[in-house]
């Protein structure tokens, strides 16, 4: 992989200022740091504080019929089992030998397809070992779905087939087998079965191919499942400890407590239940600083709302969940929706929508928005034995909620605007770096700098600071250059100098 170059590249850059300036940095530095884990401090933890607390606010206050909760991070570990985190989120994963890269296997697949379509383009007489391995298995394997395809996907691939030399990508030059042929431009078109057959073949012969990272032959391993649910032993004796899981959402802990949440806090739907926290995923692969860890916290809000008015309350949902990343004054142009193909949707949802924002390193999710219908109260009733449907006394009837989710990254959040605030410019000649804050988020709202020490101004300054402190953080420093002073509070957002 390309070194990036820690003068020019932005996530660098930003990742320099937060360590000189103790807003985030490795954690466990001392014994070598332990892989994408962060600590946050003196002026990190603030700035998570603050964007935490505003969630919280904007949540809890501007809406009556929102509470808040604060679930175990433990839960029953049937939990996990009724919720299909236990089955559904494993992944397969593939690992290279020689560079120790692990993909996810599907994204692999995909990836190499590309890759070794883009190499049967190039002259037989030059083709690597791999590439005549695959050729050979393609023959083999064409003439069988060849024979297993109906007349009219052969019509289509005929019409294909006459098409123009350039979309087939020289294929009607190189390749002689006139069946091979064909499925090869079944493929190229991205015909679904004949895409699958070599999805099929690359996946059984993934570990003789190409590693799309540092390009060995033969150094990938064949897939492995990996579970991204934390493990850990419940009992302080280990033979009879039982293995309870560490949350991977903090959303079920709102779906487990929601009715004696709702009675006591005399709630009618629709209402909604907010919970910040840390939920843990043994991810495969992280980065990206503080985006993707193993580790993290989550702000989640579940709205109960009656069976049919789903759609409307995710379109509301939307909306306001949007002009919340706005009102943290983040850039609208580098704000998009992503919607999930219903093919690639997570196991207890109908409908989910991202919110995602441009990174140094590309589009990445801030937020998922999801309806997920009735999946988890009916699965949790059915594990549990207990009836979780709520008796709607106007109708006199009795459902299941269902329930509209907003599930935003606390952590994911912060480097967004992080990114978004930092700025350089230059005066006087002088770099400057400087980060744009929401005075909200700012973890030091003022700074109080006085000039000289006579004619009684260190005595105002201090009585500026002592009245200010025990309101806001405040920051005190009389001594060094006045200049470099103000830069020190700009690089970390303060709004505020004295
Ligand atoms: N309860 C639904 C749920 O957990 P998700 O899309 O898996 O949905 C929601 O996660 C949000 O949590 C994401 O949009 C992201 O901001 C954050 N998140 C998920 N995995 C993360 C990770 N490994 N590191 C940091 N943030 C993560």
């Amino acid at each position: 992989m390309a070194k990036k170059n820690k003068q020019t590249d932005p996530l660098a850059k930003l990742v320099a200022l937060c360590k000189r300036r103790g807003i985030v940095f490795q954690s466990s530095e001392i014994y070598g740091g332990l892989g994408s884990t962060y600590d946050y401090g003196p002026y990190g933890a603030p700035m998570k504080n603050n964007i935490a607390r505003l969630w919280w606010d904007d949540m809890t206050l501007k809406h009556d019929n929102i509470v808040g909760l604060d679930s175990a991070v433990i839960l029953h570990p049937k939990v996990w089992e009724a919720s299909g985190h236990v089955s559904g989120f494993s992944d397969q994963k593939v690992d290279c030998k020689e560079c120790g890269v692990r993909f996810k296997h599907e994204d692999l697949i995909i990836q190499l397809a590309d890759i070794y379509m883009a190499k049967f383009r190039t002259p037989i007489d030059t083709w690597t070992d791999d590439m005549k391995i695959l050729h050979s298995l393609l023959i083999k394997k064409s003439k069988e779905i060849y024979d297993s395809i109906e007349d009219k996907e052969r019509r289509q691939l005929a019409k294909l087939k006459g098409g123009k030399e350039k979309d087939q990508g020289n294929i009607n030059i190189i390749w002689s087998d006139d069946i091979t042929r064909v499925v090869l431009i079944g493929i190229l078109s991205k015909l679904k079965k004949f895409q699958n057959l070599f999805y099929e073949i690359l996946s059984t012969h993934v570990d003789k191919l190409i590693c799309p990272d540092c390009n060995n032959v033969a150094s990938l391993t064949f897939p492995r499942l990996f579970n991204l649910m934390y493990k850990s032993l419940s009992g302080a004796l280990e033979e009879i400890a039982s293995e309870v899981y560490f949350r991977h959402e903090t959303a079920q802990g709102m779906y487990l407590d929601y009715k004696i949440i709702a009675e006591s806090a005399r709630l009618k739907l629709p209402f909604g239940i907010a919970q910040t926290g840390k939920a843990f995923r043994n991810e495969i692969t992280t980065g990206n600083f503080i985006f993707r860890t193993r580790e993290f916290e989550q702000m989640e809000m579940q709205y109960f709302v009656k069976p049919g008015e789903t759609s409307e309350w995710l379109e509301k949902w939307k909306q306001l969940r949007w002009d919340w990343y706005l009102s943290l004054g983040i850039d609208a142009d580098k704000l998009r929706w992503h919607e999930h193909p219903k093919d690639k949707l997570a196991h207890y949802a109908k409908e989910a929508w991202d919110i995602e924002y441009l990174f140094p390193f590309g589009w990445g999710e801030l937020e998922g928005i999801h309806d997920r219908g009735d999946f988890d109260l009916k699965a949790h009733q059915e594990a549990s034995g207990k009836d979780l449907t709520w008796f709607d006394d106007q109708e006199k009837e009795r459902y299941h909620p269902h329930i509209v989710e907003t599930s935003a990254g606390l952590n994911r959040t912060m480097l967004a605007v992080l990114c978004d605030a930092y700025k350089e410019d230059e005066q006087a000649g002088e770099k400057r770096v400087y980060l744009a804050l929401d005075p909200r988020i700012a973890p030091v709202k003022a700074a109080v700098f006085p000039l000289v020490k006579k004619d009684g101004l260190a005595e105002i300054a201090a009585e500026i600071y002592d009245v200010l402190r025990t309101r806001f953080p405040v920051f005190f420093d009389k001594q060094g250059s006045i200049g470099r002073r103000y830069r020190r509070m700009d690089e970390i957002g303060t709004p505020f100098c004295f």
